[in-house]
């Protein structure tokens, strides 16, 4: 990136980190690697990989996330503590490029209530993280929670001292979702006028969505200086979500006229990294969502239909393709090889290992058999579901299931391996989801809540493949599962025994603490 461009944003990805603290968005180490990298490829400035201090598991995703990702920073978050601190300069040691993000509350009513610290306090204690978190990286972050509802004040006086102690980003975030846009960028502009070493680093933004403004504040931010906007996929976070990435970069891109910056990213990987978010999370996209939901460039009504066939941008703003949707394209039929197959997997973005190759090569061939047109999307979801599967200790072995109006009760006879040995049994339930969810539970005893289930079709058609989540919750633990298949029960199986892996890798690793941010 090149620092001369005075109207360059950067585009800070906290999926993996706000965007995880979302209930139920939980996600696994190699989820977290996965969703990085691909964020990397989008073209992504700043990767927050997680709290390292929050759980072990924490630490390893962004351990794992800084071993992999080259040209992303990759960035951790900690508290105005030393632990915090220390914690997180080991997780990102393996980055080529690491940062320190840490942050301390700095409104009357956090400081009072919730640190309990005088303003003082608070303020030494900017100086004092900050200029601990030097001592490991040239790159800190430092972070005024709570600061659209912070004195003005006590902001300067905290921005100053965290500039002066070394941070080279001074994040403001909306913590609570409560700034309007131009009260908010008032804020920005309030900080360039006041404090006097502004100059010697970025001000950036994070904005919540409770009002749903926080894409509108984001953006007004830029307009008032702000040049660095920490955002999510699909607008992911706590409570009403982060601003959606997607949403903040096509906004600067289709409204350039108005917004003359730029990003660095590669708009056409949007689809790909929403949809691939949405199934680690089980956080469906809500239809009608700006720029990555399913009708967001679907015309329903005939006179829309009829003015985008004489031309396009009459209703159309931006290209399908320009966020990387493409028209499904028929991709592979039942006589294509394993070359056919391996370039199209390259070209929808996987670096699979021979292993994976074969196993999803004879997945497909499967598909192919049992679906006349297998599409991009197809692909994607079979994948998707087969490299989700690697040292499971359940396996999905078979199923059949008789249901409907003249067999009562709904029966599941299912096959499953289990570490290595193969197990049956049939089971009944009330319908034939249920009756397959006993049957998992016949054979691998559990005490685990079922808190979601969800079906999506992956095309149209009734051959369409099924995409089914699971989400399973074990003494405050969730973990989602997915599942993809022709066949809507084969997927739910699927998805069910996902997440019990899930599960049983997360009971193994301990989490000595949650914290949120
Ligand atoms: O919302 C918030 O204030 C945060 C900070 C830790 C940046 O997530
Ligand atoms: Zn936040």
């Amino acid at each position: 990136m090149s620092t001369m461009d005075s109207n360059r944003v950067i585009i800070f990805d906290t999926t993996l980190r706000d965007g995880e603290q979302s209930p139920g968005a939980s996600m696994n180490h190699d989820e977290k690697v996965r969703i990085a990298e691909v964020l990397e490829d989008m073209g992504v400035d700043v990767i927050e990989a997680g709290f390292p201090i929050a759980s072990n598991g924490d630490f390893e995703a962004v351990r794992a996330v800084a071993g992999t990702v080259r040209n992303s920073i990759v960035c951790g978050l900690a508290r105005a503590t030393k632990g915090d601190i220390e914690r997180c300069a080991e997780a990102i040691r393996p980055a080529a490029r690491g940062r320190i993000h840490t942050f301390i509350s700095t409104s009357p009513l956090h400081m009072k209530y919730k640190l309990q610290m005088e303003p003082e306090k608070v303020l030494q204690a900017v100086i004092d993280s900050v200029s601990f978190a030097r001592r490991f990286t040239d790159d800190v972050e430092w972070s005024a929670e709570d600061g659209s509802r912070t004195e003005h004040d006590f902001l300067c006086r905290c921005v100053e001292a965290a500039i002066a102690s070394g941070a080279r980003t001074i994040n403001i975030p909306d913590t609570v979702g409560y700034a309007v846009p131009d009260e908010f960028a008032a804020l920005i502009r309030m900080l360039f006028d006041r404090v006097p070493n502004i100059d010697e680093a970025i001000i950036s933004v994070h904005c919540h969505n409770d009002l749903g403004l926080a894409v509108a504040n984001s953006l007004a931010a830029v307009g008032a200086g702000a040049r660095q906007v920490e955002c999510t996929v699909n607008g992911l976070g706590e409570r009403a979500g982060n601003a959606a990435m997607e949403e903040i970069v096509m906004a600067l891109r289709t409204r350039h006229d108005r917004m003359p910056y730029t990003t660095g990213i590669h708009t056409e990987n949007i689809t790909r990294a929403s949809k691939l978010v949405s199934t680690v999370t089980g956080f469906v996209v809500q239809p009608n969502k700006a720029i990555v939901g399913a009708n967001a460039f679907a015309h329903e009504s005939g006179i829309h239909q009829d003015g985008v066939l004489k031309n396009a941008q009459t209703y159309e703003i931006m290209t399908p393709e320009s966020v990387g949707l493409h028209r499904s394209t028929l991709v592979l039929g039942k006589h294509s090889g394993r070359a056919a197959f391996r370039a199209k997997l390259k070209e929808l973005g996987y670096d699979l290992g021979d292993n994976a190759i074969e196993e999803a090569f004879r997945r497909f061939k499967d598909l192919a058999d049992k679906k006349k047109d297998v599409f991009d999307e197809d692909i994607v979801a079979m994948v998707d579901d087969e490299v989700v599967r690697t040292n499971d200790r359940v396996r999905f072995v078979s199923l059949a299931v008789m249901c409907g109006t003249r067999h009562r009760p709904p029966t599941a006879e299912l096959d499953l391996e289990v570490d290595g040995v193969l197990k049956s049994v049939t089971a009944t339930g009330d319908g034939p989801v249920d009756a397959t969810f006993h049957a998992i539970r016949d054979l691998f005893h559990h005490d685990a809540r079922l808190q979601l289930y969800q079906v999506h079709a992956v095309t149209e058609g009734t051959d369409a493949q099924a995409e089914v989540t699971v989400r399973l919750e074990e003494d405050g633990k969730t973990v989602n599962g997915q599942g993809a298949d022709t066949d809507t029960l084969v997927a739910s199986a699927r998805a069910y025994v996902n997440a019990l892996n899930k599960l049983l890798v997360k009971r193994e690793k301990s989490a000595p603490e949650a914290l949120s941010a």
